[in-house]
């Protein structure tokens, strides 16, 4: 049976910062963030939107009343959920309408947790054919004002439609994977900015790739000759090249110019959005597809999944004949270019804003927020949602 990706949908907040701006307030030379981070604007997330908000307004986007019919797995993956113990799977069942015969969980592994969530989709559509799972990974990545980490915060989410015989991506069987215990990145459950050993991340990143990939060659016999692509997990949209450049030697001049160029098309959204941490390698996967048009059905995408703490995975898909029809290019250009930018002094001014864990009400204006579905505050302890299309 073929498995794999059906739909996919992306959602980011209305604002950003450029990151020239951001170097330049920061005593910065600006290149460092451009060019040596790769990063052009960082989105921003309004205290109107979270994870959850975040997650259903991507699935909002794409799923048809048929999916709605059909999804009866809803997995959430993220490392900024709202709640300890309620997954956020089910507050975006409930916002999406989605019927009640369904499981709702939510999955954590650092940036990983949405392709763990692929994975056991799989494993639920080979003995469901007739299911469809929505996966999402939705996360706020948030280091500090003035932080190390600060330059590759962002905010959005994917969403991923699984199901049988899908129209964009077959996934297939081999996979190679690896856990290892380190202390790169980790946020304690007090914290609302997570910490950072950003050297050793970076390191950890590249091991785990080349461990994951010659694994991968192993288990396949496939070699680098067979790709088309390979999607990374983007932090910062030169941590993935730092990765690709130590394989590089392994193929050909020709082999070296597909995967250079396509992996300048596979930054494109990320660069201006930022980390997204659960959902940045479908962005970057979303980025190829919908920005390269020449790209042929039957070709192979490889896809480098890492999250700190960590676990890496190497895995791969086929494109679909007419994928293409099937993805959503002018909304995403829409909502990408039709964003607010503010000024060094907002952002920092929106990144204090929280609501209050005292029990106390709070009611939000959610009237300059363009989202479809907001948070309209908090009340008794209680995240209180809208759905402006109800
Ligand atoms: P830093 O110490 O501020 O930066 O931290 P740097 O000094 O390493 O400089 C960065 C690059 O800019 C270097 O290039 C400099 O040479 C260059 P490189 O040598 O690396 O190629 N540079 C310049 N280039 C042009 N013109 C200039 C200039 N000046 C310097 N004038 C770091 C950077 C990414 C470590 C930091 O921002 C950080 O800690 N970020 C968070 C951690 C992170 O993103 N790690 C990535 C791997 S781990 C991961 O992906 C998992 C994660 O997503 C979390 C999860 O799983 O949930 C983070």
């Amino acid at each position: 049976m073929k498995i794999g990706i059906d739909k996919i949908g992306f959602y980011t907040p209305h604002l950003y910062v450029d990151m020239n701006k951001l170097a330049v307030a920061r005593d910065i030379e600006p290149e460092k963030f451009t060019i040596g981070i790769g990063q052009e604007k960082m989105a921003i997330s309004p205290v109107t939107q979270d994870a959850v908000t975040l997650a259903a307004n991507a699935a909002l986007n794409i799923l048809d009343e048929q999916d709605k019919e059909q999804i009866d797995f809803v997995i959430f993956g993220t490392e900024t959920g709202i709640d300890n113990s309620k997954s956020a799977a089910v507050y975006v069942h409930h916002l999406l309408g989605l019927h009640p015969q369904a499981r709702a969980i939510e999955v954590k592994q650092a940036c990983y947790g949405a392709t763990a969530g692929i994975q056991m989709a799989k494993g639920h559509i080979a003995l469901n054919p007739d299911s469809k799972v929505l996966v999402l990974g939705s996360d706020i990545a948030r280091y500090g004002l003035n932080s190390s980490g600060e330059a590759t915060q962002g905010a959005g989410a994917v969403a991923l439609v699984i199901s049988a015989d899908p129209k964009l991506l077959v996934l297939e069987d081999q996979s190679a994977y690896l856990t290892e215990d380190v202390m790169d990145f980790w946020r304690p459950v007090y914290s609302d900015k997570a910490y950072v050993d950003g050297k050793l991340s970076n390191e950890k990143y590249i091991s785990f790739f080349n461990t994951v990939w010659e694994q991968y060659k192993a288990k396949s016999g496939l070699e680098l000759k067979d790709f088309a692509a390979i999607c990374y997990h983007l932090p910062y949209t030169k941590m993935g090249l730092k990765a690709l450049r130590t394989i590089m030697d392994e193929g050909t001049e020709a082999d070296k110019e597909r995967l250079l160029a396509n992996y300048e098309v596979s930054k494109g959204y990320n660069k201006i959005v930022g980390n997204i941490y659960t959902g940045s390698l479908y962005l970057s996967l979303l980025s190829l597809l919908e920005q390269k048009d020449d790209l042929a059905a039957g070709s192979r995408i490889g896809l480098y999944s890492y999250g700190s703490g960590s676990v890496g995975e190497f895995f791969t898909g086929i494109l679909q004949e007419d994928y293409r029809k099937h993805l959503h290019v002018e909304q995403h250009t829409t909502l990408l270019s039709s964003r607010t930018e503010v000024t060094v002094a907002e952002y920092e001014d929106i990144f204090e804003q929280t609501l209050p864990i005292d029990g106390s009400t709070v009611e939000l204006n959610v009237d300059n927020d363009p989202a479809t579905i907001c948070v309209t505050g908090i009340t008794d302890h209680m995240r209180q949602y809208v759905n402006k299309a109800d």
